[in-house]
């Protein structure tokens, strides 16, 4: 078996507009490398970290924490050094620190001949999260695991399903250049919400399984409606209506935040019209003048993978 493996790590969409720290999907178009080889040495190191500026103390880095949850469950004597190559922008909204946290399990479970299960890697890989935002969920690095659409059933105990994925269906994301931290999108959420808004939205959250499932692209769109945290969170994000209502009329299926922001995306059904909702907001931001990157991508079945 090899000492050292590189691998790409995709970036994520949580949320998936009705369903908040329990639908999630992942990405083909955008991600980051990693390099991680076996030490004699015990324990984890970071010992490169480009593209981004992040911590690489192992404490305060979530690769680092996500690696050594899982060296506590393991027999395996030795340790990991972890390269880190970001391409997703850190506080961007599509599952920066969940590529990195993701990325260290997957490979180290690879190095070690696999002796833990996807659920598992997802449980260490949650401790990243915990350390990036203050709260362990898995929207983020359920996908990132298991490929394509995944529904956190329930986080105790922690049941994760993989969503079937209509194969025409396209994310467009576009990320304005501002950063917002998770922590602080969570900070300015209610804690209890009206029953009213509860029936809309688990009632959204089933049409969008549905949808997923028969391939219906009308329903799909029809359920990516989200009444609790995006018209909170909408607030922070610059163009957010135009950006949503011009998307739609270019053809998107729907369009809601990103993980907690500030990206912004939309569903489509074929490339064409994904390419076409693309120029739609690019048109929002350019009249706003606010800077952006913006990705087309089709959905990744896979997750992550070795290079
Ligand atoms: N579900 C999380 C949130 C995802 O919206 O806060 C964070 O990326």
């Amino acid at each position: 078996m090899s000492n050292e493996i590189r691998i790409f790590c995709p970036a994520t969409i949580a949320n998936v507009s009705c369903g908040f720290d329990v639908l999630g999907l992942a990405l083909d178009a955008v991600g980051d490398e990693m390099v991680i080889r076996k030490t004699k040495e015990k324990g984890i190191k970071i010992t490169k970290l480009e593209g981004q500026n992040l911590p690489m103390e192992t404490l305060n880095n979530v690769a680092g924490v996500a690696g050594l949850a899982l060296l506590a469950e393991s027999d395996y004597q030795g340790g990991f050094e972890i390269e880190i190559y970001k391409k997703i922008k850190a506080g961007s909204g599509i599952g920066s620190s969940a590529a990195s946290s993701t990325g260290a399990v997957w490979a180290m479970n690879e190095l070690l001949g696999k002796p833990f299960s996807s659920l598992e890697l997802v449980q260490f890989a949650m401790e990243g999260e915990r350390l990036a935002s203050g709260v362990a969920h898995a929207d983020n690095v359920a996908p990132a695991i298991y490929g394509g659409f995944t529904l956190v059933r329930s986080y105790a105990p922690l049941d994760i399903i993989k969503i079937h994925t209509p194969s025409e269906l396209y994310a467009t994301v576009i990320h304005p250049q501002i950063e917002v931290k998770t922590a602080d999108s969570r900070k300015i959420l209610k804690t209890s919400i009206e029953l009213k808004d509860g029936i809309k939205q688990w009632g959204n959250v089933g049409g969008l399984i549905a949808g997923l499932y028969t391939e219906d692209y009308d329903l799909i769109g029809r359920s990516l409606e989200d009444h609790i945290v995006e018209p909170i969170r909408s607030i922070l994000i610059p163009g957010f209506d135009k950006l949503k209502s011009e998307s739609l009329k270019a053809g998107a299926l729907g369009c809601s935040i990103s993980g907690s922001g500030p990206s912004v995306f939309t569903l489509s059904r074929g490339e064409k019209t994904a390419l076409k909702v693309a120029d739609s907001m690019r048109k929002v931001y350019n009249n706003f003048g606010i800077d952006f990157d913006i990705h087309v991508s089709k959905i990744n079945l896979e997750g992550i993978k070795q290079l």
